[in-house]
């Protein structure tokens, strides 16, 4: 048998660092160092995202390849994140790329963040369901919140995003309302387990059929909170259970009536979630409990290609490595780039 291909893929669009090591289609290593330093801040700083990623990039590429055991000189290309991002993060994982890829003489190639969380589902594991082509993707994060429908690897259309916040911020802005940490999304998810989805009703917003908009949702929160909150101090830590649920209740269904939606326009049944709150446990429960009502069929990646890794990239490096599809030298971050770009 051939030698596989060896793709080191490198992500730094946020606060994680995260290196990986794929044979082909197969994850050796996906190492990860989170930044706790934002969690007091109640939200990424910028500065210090980049200070730290400059600190952890060399350990976690060292360990990603010590892991997945091999040398350095085994690989066959270096993906990294291209963007969108924050400018001063994605800069260390694009500069050490560079370098490395100039060290080791061999092909860089410059990967879009949006398009990898889409693309993890490609990932090779023992029980992978891989969707077929055209399939529609939700794409939920802290930073997006886009239906696209995805015609190939690298063809994809926008079908609906968010006209203000992300559906992660939604979850983490209403947890900080209840005075809960950062990031709060798990905790909402957690606490909503023991309460009563029904118990309090936020209305949805009023956008495009497949638009998304989250900012009057949490206007709504603060209000009916500031409200019970008068009446009885308490109030928040004797219903936070029965809060969560309903938050949590509310913003799903939000999400789901959208991909309805997407689906009614599209014909498309093949549905995937990518981005680090498809972690949600009441999502996949009710894309799940979808799939037998509506005939769909639902793709669910492995909970550690969801949150922010390098194994998204180095599967995307992977599948543009075999066209040949390299960057030159002079490749340079963009902090905006679109899922279609
Ligand atoms: O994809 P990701 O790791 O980073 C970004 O690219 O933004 O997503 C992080 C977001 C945070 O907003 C976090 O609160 C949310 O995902 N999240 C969750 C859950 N786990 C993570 N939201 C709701 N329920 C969860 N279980
Ligand atoms: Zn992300």
């Amino acid at each position: 048998m051939s030698k596989p291909n060896y793709i080191l893929g490198i992500e730094s669009s946020c606060d994680d660092t995260s290196a990986s090591v794929i044979a082909d289609r197969k994850v050796l290593s996906n190492v990860i160092a989170n930044q706790e330093v934002h969690s007091k801040y109640g939200g990424v700083v910028p500065e210090l995202a980049s200070r730290a990623h400059q600190q952890n990039i060399v350990p976690v590429v060292q360990q990603a390849i010590a892991q997945a055991n091999i040398k350095k000189e085994d690989l066959s290309a270096i993906a990294f994140t291209k963007g969108p991002g924050l400018m001063g993060s994605l800069l260390v994982g694009t500069s050490f790329a560079k370098s490395l890829a100039m060290g080791l003489n061999i092909p860089l190639i410059d990967v879009n963040h949006m398009q990898a969380h889409i693309l993890a589902h490609f990932i090779k594991e023992e029980d992978s369901k891989t969707p077929p082509f055209p399939f529609i993707c939700l794409t939920i994060s802290g930073g997006h919140t886009q239906i696209v429908k995805v015609s190939d690897y690298f063809s994809m259309e926008i079908l609906g995003e968010t006209i203000d916040d992300a559906v992660g911020e939604a979850f983490d802005k209403s947890a900080k309302l209840l005075g809960l940490p950062y990031p709060g999304g798990p905790l909402i998810d957690k606490y909503a387990k023991e309460g009563n989805p029904k118990a309090f009703k936020f209305s949805k917003p009023k956008v495009g059929d497949l638009d998304f908009s989250f900012s009057g949702l949490k206007t709504a929160i603060l209000y009916f909170l500031q409200k019970e909150v008068k009446n009885n101090p308490d109030f928040i830590k004797e219903n936070l259970h029965d809060i969560c649920a309903s938050i949590q209740f509310t913003i799903v269904e939000i999400l789901m009536d959208k991909l309805k939606n997407a689906v009614k326009k599209t014909h498309i049944k093949h549905i995937a979630i990518a981005g680090g709150v498809s972690a949600n446990s009441e999502i996949r429960a009710r894309l799940q409990n979808l799939e037998k009502h509506l005939g769909w069929t639902t793709y669910i990646p492995k909970f550690e290609y969801t949150t922010d890794n390098a194994a998204m990239i180095a599967i995307t490096g992977f599948l543009k490595f075999i066209n040949n599809n390299y960057t030159n030298i002079s490749a340079s971050a963009k902090p905006r780039l679109k899922v279609t770009e």
